[in-house]
């Protein structure tokens, strides 16, 4: 002790600084959830600072499971004000998370800086939703739960006095030198003089997931129409323009369920005044009851800047930020009178005459494009904290703004962290690299948050529809024409497989509206990583060794390859995209059987397959036994019951728990929603289907004609001559 007291003291004697050991408490707040604080944590933190609660029952039922990690390995030490904290690394164990990354999805041996910001081609940290959760392979995930800038070393820094530690090699002669040597620590650096640390446990990555989600909230239920067919409309279009642009899309019987409008429908943008221009929009209310009568719902752009000629301008400005945005007040969205009053705002102006929702665009930053970090705020919370928290705190405004009038709302919005899980939002950014869009839709998954790949515009048809066919796989189907007036039609070689898409998007709502009904009471996401499949046990990770000595990389590393460009939607779908120039590409098929989702043939089993289903189909496979619940094509969804086409693949026999509420309010939180169970049973190789929906319950969705389709015919075998697929 005594030498441990002098070595600290002359640390603190070179650096000018104390390092103390500060106070721990660990604590069980439930099944599979412990709590860690360190010294004196912010209380103003990413979960405090929006409200949340969490569903205990749900959490509950998936059991008790302990911290697969020896806790004396965790040490922390607050220096200089900051607090460090280090976590054990075992070899070979994946991290995966920590923000919402466009290259990467294994997260080893990176460095990054977690911060909110708009996407800048690396993964460093800098990003919509920096959520600092991760998820280990070892079956625990934590949340180091701070509004702050936090420094990330997963399994790069290397100690002294690491019990674990890899040899020093020479560079010169020894051919197994690494760039990267080994590391046995994950650390963290907080700059606040303490910090709490949730820690989650499961039986599986996925568990452990669905543990965080439902800690949040559970996951957003989008209102059923959100999950349809979304189209954006030049930003400076007036009224007639947009309810031409309807007309143009029911004409055609091209989907559409909601329609976005962009800057050109405010008075003002850039700040903005959240009211209608009157040129443009001169009968706000007549325009919304004709897309309302039409069965199109209105989505309204918006950003942070309150413009001077916004009626609440002078009322919110004593209680915004030191700093403006665009010369537009940035409000205090954390002073609850702030929410009130800008939320009053926004139901006189939108969701009273019948808007359905917002894009909150611009809370991100892209740094100058937000207010500085030597801003401050009537809260007395530092720019720092407000920047981590912003985008969360707008989504928070809006959400309780919409349950308060009983009306579920489906938007986007650019920045998230963690806790946002239960809110109805769906990142996006200005990027658009197609390959990127779909590793960031595999990253949602980990951290509790939505991604859209949204379509604006390509360069040829066949990266179009490509494009098109991602999107329609994803939380939010949208084509985003706000620059260039693009058309789901503009590209008319592949004008009828785009329109067989988004069909085929309206035919899968009854089966994404489950998957979100998961989301919200079981936490799973709705599209989510290979990684978090349990029966993803193919070992994917093949190390390529870089060249060393390079003019352009003289420490050139180690490339892993990862499975970022195929996931899962839904329960039993696998979808592979096609990027513009492949006419086929390799598919890692997870254990147990997997059939071609469009032709019922076996595809493989725990393997790697080639797809090549042409231009026109994205691969998609379907689970051994999985049940696929579709709508009839539709264009538009008017509240009339449909038919039902209930598709079975594969050999074995199967169930799917169809979930239905009305759609558009918060009832299903009373109870107000039915589970109708969908079976599949084989008898002496006969398959034959039920419907069991429960005694007196409500169906809003469904006409009762439910008709079974068997897609694999019996005993069908491996398909080697198929069409659709070669094996390697
Ligand atoms: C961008 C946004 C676009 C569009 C545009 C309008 O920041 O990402 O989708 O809304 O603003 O000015």
């Amino acid at each position: 002790m005594r030498k441990l007291l002098l070595s600290l003291f002359s640390l603190s004697m070179l650096t000018g600084v104390a390092a103390a050991a500060p106070a721990v408490k660990w604590e069980k707040e439930g099944p599979g959830v412990w709590n860690l604080t360190v010294g004196r944590p912010d209380t103003f933190n990413l979960t405090s600072a929006l409200e949340l609660t969490p569903r205990t029952d749900a959490m509950q039922s998936l059991g008790d499971s302990p911290l697969p990690i020896d806790t004396s390995l965790i040490t922390t030490q607050l220096i200089d004000g900051k607090t460090y904290l280090r976590l054990p690394l075992d070899k070979g164990e994946k991290i995966f998370g920590l923000g919402l990354n466009f290259k990467t999805v294994e997260q080893r041996g990176r460095l990054m800086r977690l911060h909110v910001d708009h996407y800048g081609k690396v993964d460093n940290g800098r990003t919509h939703a920096p959520v600092p959760f991760y998820v280990s392979s070892k079956g625990y995930g934590a949340l180091i739960n701070a509004a702050r800038y936090i420094d990330v070393y997963v399994g790069t820094s290397n100690r002294v006095d690491s019990k674990n530690a890899p040899q020093a090699k020479d560079r010169n002669t020894d051919r197994t030198w690494e760039a990267m040597p080994y590391s046995d620590n994950l650390e963290f650096l907080i700059p606040a003089e303490g910090v709490e640390v949730v820690f989650f446990t499961g039986d599986n990555m996925l568990d452990v997931v669905r543990r965080y989600n439902l800690y949040q909230g559970g996951g957003a239920l989008p209102p059923r129409w959100g999950l349809g067919f979304w189209h954006r409309t030049p930003t400076r279009f007036t009224d007639r323009q947009v309810l031409d642009e309807v007309a143009e899309f029911r004409r055609r019987n091209f989907p559409l369920t909601v329609i976005g409008l962009e800057p050109g429908w405010m008075s003002k943008a850039y700040p903005c005044t959240y009211q209608w221009d009157a040129k443009r929009f001169p009968e706000p209310q007549g325009f919304l009851d004709s897309l309302t009568a039409q069965n199109i719902r209105t989505n309204v752009w918006m950003n942070a800047g309150v413009s001077p000629d916004c009626d609440v301008y002078g009322t919110v400005k004593p209680l915004s930020s030191s700093h403006t945005l665009w010369n537009g007040l940035v409000p205090d969205y954390s002073l609850p009178q702030v929410r009130d009053i800008m939320a009053g705002h926004f139901l006189k102006h939108q969701l009273n005459l019948g808007v359905s929702g917002y894009k909150m665009d611009e809370n991100d930053g892209f740094d100058q494009w937000i207010f500085p970090d030597v801003a401050t705020f009537p809260s007395g919370h530092t720019a720092e904290q407000m920047r981590q928290v912003y985008g969360s705190l707008m989504q928070k405004t809006t959400t309780d703004m919409y349950r308060a009038a009983n009306r579920r709302t489906y938007g986007l919005v650019r920045s998230a962290n963690a806790g946002t899980a239960s809110f109805p939002y769906v990142l996006y950014n200005d990027y658009y690299n197609h390959r990127d869009f779909i590793t960031a839709l595999i990253n949602s998954s980990f951290i509790g948050v939505l991604w859209t790949p949204e379509v604006r515009g390509s360069k040829t048809s066949e990266d179009w529809l490509r494009r098109m066919q991602t999107v329609c796989f994803s939380p939010l189907a949208m084509l985003n024409a706000w620059a260039d007036g693009t058309k789901p039609w503009s590209f008319a070689d592949v004008e009828k497989d785009v329109y067989d898409i988004a069909m085929l998007r309206m035919q899968l709502i009854p089966y994404l509206y489950t998957a979100f009904a998961d989301y919200h009471f079981e936490g799973t996401p709705p599209v989510r990583a290979m990684n978090l499949e349990p029966a993803f046990t193919t070992e994917t990770t093949v190390v390529e060794n870089g060249k060393l000595d390079g003019t352009d990389n003289p420490y050139a590393m180690a490339s892993k390859r990862e499975m970022k460009d195929q996931f899962m939607v839904g329960r039993d779908l696998l979808v592979a995209p096609l990027f513009a120039g492949e006419t086929e590409r390799k598919v890692v098929l997870p254990q147990g059987k997997w059939y071609d989702f469009y032709t019922g043939e076996y595809a493989g089993e725990g393997e790697v397959i080639t797809a090549a289903p042409g231009l026109a189909r994205i691969p998609v496979y379907v689970r051994d036994g999985a049940i696929v619940p579709l709508f009839p094509p539709i264009a538009k969804l008017d509240g009339k019951k449909l038919p039902l086409e209930i598709r079975h693949y594969g050999e074995k026999p199967g169930s799917f728990s169809l979930y239905d509420d009305d759609g558009e309010t918060f009832d299903y939180e009373n109870g107000n929603y039915t589970r109708i169970k969908l079976r599949v049973e084989i008898k002496k190789g006969k398959k034959k289907g039920y419907v069991d929906v429960p005694k007196g319950a409500r169906v809003w969705s469904f006409d009762g004609n439910y008709n079974f389709k068997f897609m694999t015919l019996a005993g069908a075998r491996p398909a080697s001559s198929s069409a659709a697929m070669k094996r390697k």
